[in-house]
């Protein structure tokens, strides 16, 4: 379920042109008898810096199959997809040792370091994740233009989605 709840979470400058910080975390749970959130929101924890805090407890579980989806909408009226649109078997993925370059890749493995996801399935208990700040360096080679963002993250167990988490950005340009 809730699995991520991502990225793209941003804020500070970090060496680029491009700043970038989060103006909004909304999540829903689809079916609350799965999962409930007990935090989901955006704190302060410096000057500039921003971190994202999820926690969901499991109600089911353990859960052995999971499928993600991941899209980048950028906002200009309305939303518009931007080159992220993905689906795919979580599980699986976190089973593998050696894992292509992919933009899945590079957004698991940024919410591994921040979050109690960094193992294999079966997932019980909860989902925790906690101050993820944005790291440049794990973005850079994402051509993003200044604008409004919106990243959506949708979680399935049994072929079922049950939870959306929508994480809202802006990136604005810095003058160096
Ligand atoms: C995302 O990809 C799916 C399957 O590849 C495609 O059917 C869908 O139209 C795409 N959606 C967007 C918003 O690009
Ligand atoms: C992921 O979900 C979005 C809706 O939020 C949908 O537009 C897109 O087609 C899905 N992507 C894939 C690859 O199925
Ligand atoms: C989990 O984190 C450790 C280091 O903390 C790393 O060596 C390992 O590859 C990670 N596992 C996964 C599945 O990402």
């Amino acid at each position: 379920m809730l699995f991520a709840f991502v990225l793209l979470l941003l804020v500070a400058e970090i060496h680029s042109a491009i700043q970038s910080r989060f103006t909004n975390i909304e999540c829903k749970m689809l079916d609350p008898s799965y999962a409930v959130y007990e935090q989901c929101k955006l704190k302060v924890l410096g000057r500039g810096i921003v971190g994202l805090n999820v926690k969901a407890t499991l109600k089911k579980g353990p859960f052995n199959n999971a499928k993600i989806n991941m899209s980048l909408w950028r906002k200009f009226n309305g939303y518009h997809p931007f080159l992220v649109n993905s689906t795919f078997d979580f599980c699986k993925y976190m089973d593998k040792s050696t894992r292509k370059m992919s933009y899945e890749k590079v957004l698991m493995d940024y919410l591994n370091k921040n979050s109690n996801l960094n193992h294999s399935c079966p997932y019980e208990d909860s989902i925790i994740i906690k101050n993820l700040v944005f790291d440049a360096n794990f973005f850079k080679f994402l051509p993003w233009p200044p604008g409004n963002y919106m990243f959506q993250l949708m979680a399935a167990t049994d072929n079922d989605w049950k939870t959306v988490v929508n994480v809202h950005f802006i990136n604005t340009e810095i003058n160096d």
